[in-house]
């Protein structure tokens, strides 16, 4: 497994791929890979013959990138533990690049990408600037790595439509593939934030994922007026010592609530955020479709 460090060295490995004729696939990450992550790179074997992993902790989705001691300080770093697993996983490569290289013209004055609307609802709302931060980055390991598929999790199903939408908008010639949430054996769904959590907490952070499944449960009773059924599962949480942002029931395909007009929503996603001690969890589980 190679491990690159600047696009130039990034570019020659692919530029020699793909004389060869070889499909390349790019999973983006922060690193401190987990099972979920590692679920992206053995999918991405399926639609690639070389697959590139990047790990970048990227400064400008952190609102307190500059800031001493916050979220984007504190964010695991295992640079070595993680090599080793993707070199299990038969990963070709691995992409880190500095900050520098990344934002050549520093962090406050690189060119930016938004995608409005859906980045400004939801986790948008609550992480303001959040979802820019993504996009931009995004797109720069796109151009940067020329991949034929990227691969995302369903686990951060906003950003995978906001990824989407820079897709489309912006005619980037790369496949998006969707990989769905690998869990803990208890329900939690997997993330690097999950360490902010003792083991106690780390069984009560299930109830989240429970009280998905609880709101799935019940929202044939709702008849789509789900704003009751949001604030009692808010209170479920809170009841379980989380302190919840938000729990929403919303268009699959955009976010948006539900009209009320029967019949005409198909797909719903039910996706919830909340504060257990340290740790900002999120999560979200498909409704099957109901006419
Ligand atoms: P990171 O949180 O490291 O996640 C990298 C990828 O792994 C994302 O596509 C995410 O959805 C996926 N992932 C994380 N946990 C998962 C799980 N439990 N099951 C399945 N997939 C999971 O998301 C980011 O990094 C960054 O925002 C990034 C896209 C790399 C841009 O900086």
């Amino acid at each position: 497994m190679q491990t690159l460090e600047t696009t130039p060295q990034l570019r020659q490995s692919i530029h020699h791929w793909r004389q060869s004729g070889d499909r390349i696939a790019l999973v983006p990450t922060m690193g401190n890979l987990h099972a979920g992550h590692l679920q992206l790179v053995e999918a991405a074997r399926d639609h690639a013959d070389r697959v590139v992993v990047s790990i970048f902790v990227n400064p400008m989705q952190f609102s307190d990138a500059s800031g001493n001691g916050g979220d984007f300080e504190r964010y695991p770093r295992t640079f070595e533990a993680d090599c080793v697993q993707l070199s299990a996983h038969n990963a070709d490569a691995v992409f880190a690049p500095s900050v520098a290289e990344v934002y050549p013209s520093g962090l406050e004055q690189s060119s930016r990408i938004e995608v409005p609307g859906i980045s400004d609802i939801l986790c948008g709302e609550f992480r303001p600037g959040h979802f820019v931060g993504v996009a931009t980055v995004v797109a720069k390991l796109f151009n940067m790595v020329q991949a034929d598929v990227a691969l995302f999790g369903e686990k951060d199903y906003q950003q995978l439509l906001v990824i989407q939408r820079l897709v489309a908008d912006l005619c980037f010639p790369i496949d998006v593939i969707a990989v769905p949430t690998i869990r803990e054996a208890n329900g939690l769904a997997m993330s690097s934030r999950n360490q902010y959590l003792s083991a106690a907490q780390r069984e009560q952070a299930a109830v989240m994922y429970q009280t998905l499944l609880w709101v799935r449960q019940h929202i044939g009773e709702f008849e789509g007026d789900f704003a009751a059924l949001e604030a009692q599962a808010c209170a479920r949480l809170v009841e379980a010592g989380f302190r919840p942002e938000y729990v929403a029931i919303r268009r699959a395909q955009d976010l948006l609530p539900p009209s009320l007009v029967p019949g005409e929503e198909m797909g719903l996603r039910i996706l919830a955020a909340a504060w257990l001690g340290e740790a900002r969890l999120i999560d979200n589980i498909p409704v099957p479709n109901i006419d």
